[in-house]
């Protein structure tokens, strides 16, 4: 579903230059539950942002389902973003003038396959998460780890068959942190493939495929089957 050959990015240039990813290459198979870990600064948010479209390779190539991601125009780009993949970032963003539901039914509008969740079904997610009396409230009227939730929210139920998942529980109590382990376990089990970043060993356990990174490198890679 997804191969890295040999992909770099550099930041900056000359003297200044980081080499934030170098030289990574590895696959991974749709339905799998990839888990990433690595001190800060190894490149796991460089790795997730060139899954997600958002970051160019410098050199290198990324294929999905067997076409070359950097031969995309802008609009093969976005679809691919919109309808492929959703990402649980660290830095959740949130629309401060939309209230909760509006906020989680924003990649919906843009969908051209009209694959629409029903009602039901985006309350049960919301009600899992415990955000579900605060449909109508806005961003700023809710706690830095409920607005989390909603960016969750968000991303389950645009349903695509890719989630990246940035330290997801980062910001979160144990609770609700445990809640969206077990969404996510759901999700993988429905047939998503996830792949997400944690700085929690234990965590990184519940993956089948775990990658370890250091300096911009993958310095293991480990398979489980269960
Ligand atoms: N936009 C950017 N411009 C310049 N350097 C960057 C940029 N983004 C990341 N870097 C650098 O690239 C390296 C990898 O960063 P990255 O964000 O991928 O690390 P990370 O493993 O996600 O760390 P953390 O666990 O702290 O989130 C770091 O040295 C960082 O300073
Ligand atoms: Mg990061």
């Amino acid at each position: 579903m997804i191969k890295f050959n040999n992909v770099s990015v550099h930041y900056g240039c000359d003297e200044a230059e980081t080499i934030a990813l170098n030289n990574v290459s590895f696959e991974i198979t749709k339905g799998e539950f990839v888990t990433i870990i690595g001190k800060s600064g190894s490149g796991k948010t460089t790795l997730l942002n060139v899954l997600g479209g958002i970051t160019k390779p410098t050199t290198g190539n990324y294929y999905f389902e067997g076409n070359n991601i950097a031969n995309y125009n802008d609009r093969q780009i976005s679809s691919y973003r919109n309808e492929k993949i959703s990402f649980i970032v660290q830095h959740f963003a949130l629309i401060q003038n939309f209230d909760v539901i509006t906020n989680i039914c924003i990649p919906l509008k843009y969908r051209r396959n009209k694959k629409i969740p029903k009602k039901a079904y985006i309350y049960e997610v919301m009600d899992k998460l415990g955000i579900l009396d605060y449909e109508y409230n806005f961003p700023y009227e809710l706690s830095g780890g409920e607005q989390q939730r909603v960016a969750i929210c968000r991303s389950i139920i645009s349903d695509t068959d890719i989630i990246l998942a940035d330290e997801p529980t980062g910001a979160l109590d144990e609770e609700n942190g445990n809640n969206i382990i077990e969404l996510l376990k759901d999700l993988n089990k429905a047939g998503k493939t996830i792949i997400m970043v944690t700085h929690d060993l234990e965590l990184a356990k519940i993956g089948n495929h775990r990658i370890t990174m250091k300096d911009g490198k993958i310095v293991a890679e480990e398979f489980t089957t269960d």
